[in-house]
């Protein structure tokens, strides 16, 4: 069955194994306070003598912010699976461009505004792809590299509904698209969160922020405490 997904198809995907160096992820839909706690933590990363780098999905790169602009200012409907594969362009570009080399410098964090769970929830539940479809687009490496630790910022349709209106900025190709979509695209993320159970942490997001960043605070010491023993640094954690 087209739907069913192999274990073998999800155990291709693996965090990387650079010694030192961290490579986490932020996930959630439109409000759920991404940009804020990636702003948070890499404050907190920093006073721990980490070098972070904050980098976005689609973007990063040259030719990845023009396929941004090609995506979200779209005037005509894609079809979803050339979608997916213009988000895996994107994704492929900076793997190679920035963040394998990056990731190879020790005390490094490399932070993304979005990865590959997003294309789980946006094109393979809310466009309709399948999850499986979007994990077999990703199935050469390097796009089979995924974060040691993804937070998922989790928050109602209703409440990204609202905090949308607050901002009230101009809808993109995605925004303007209805209560249905966003309860798709929760149903996505928690089909990303069960197929990838220890990397992608839920949290609920309609916490204030402050709480949400101690529980990510929380998280990342753990994660940091797991490096290897023979990691020889001055930091401080
Ligand atoms: P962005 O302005 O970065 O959204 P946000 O501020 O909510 O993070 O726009 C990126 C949009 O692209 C967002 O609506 C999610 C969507 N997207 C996908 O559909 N698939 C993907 O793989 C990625 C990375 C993003």
């Amino acid at each position: 069955m087209k739907n069913t997904i192999p274990q073998e198809l999800i155990q291709k995907f693996r965090s990387p194994e650079f010694p030192g160096s961290f490579f986490i992820s932020f996930e959630g839909i439109e409000g759920a306070g991404k940009s804020t706690q990636i702003a948070r933590l890499k404050d907190y990363l920093e006073k721990k003598n980490f070098r972070v780098l904050i980098l976005r999905e689609p973007g990063g790169t040259f030719f990845g912010e023009r396929l941004r602009e090609a995506i979200l200012n779209a005037k005509t409907e894609l079809h979803p699976l050339a979608e997916a594969h213009l988000f895996a362009s994107s994704r492929t570009q900076l793997l190679s461009e920035v963040t394998l080399k990056e990731l190879n410098i020790p005390n490094t964090v490399v932070i993304y505004d979005r990865y590959i769970d997003s294309s789980l929830a946006y094109q393979g539940v809310a466009r309709g792809l399948g999850a499986r479809e979007i994990l077999e687009i990703h199935g050469q490496f390097p796009l089979t590299l995924v974060p040691h630790l993804t937070f998922y910022l989790k928050i109602s349709p209703e409440t990204s509904e609202k905090r949308q209106k607050m901002r009230n900025a101009p809808k993109d190709y995605f925004e303007s698209r209805g209560m249905k979509f966003y309860e798709s695209l929760v149903e996505g993320y928690d089909l990303a969160s069960s197929l990838f159970k220890e990397r992608i942490l839920t949290l609920n997001a309609e916490q204030t922020l402050d709480n949400v960043e101690l529980e990510i605070q929380d998280a990342i010491n753990q994660l940091i405490s797991k490096r290897p023993t023979n990691w020889n640094s001055d930091l401080e954690t």
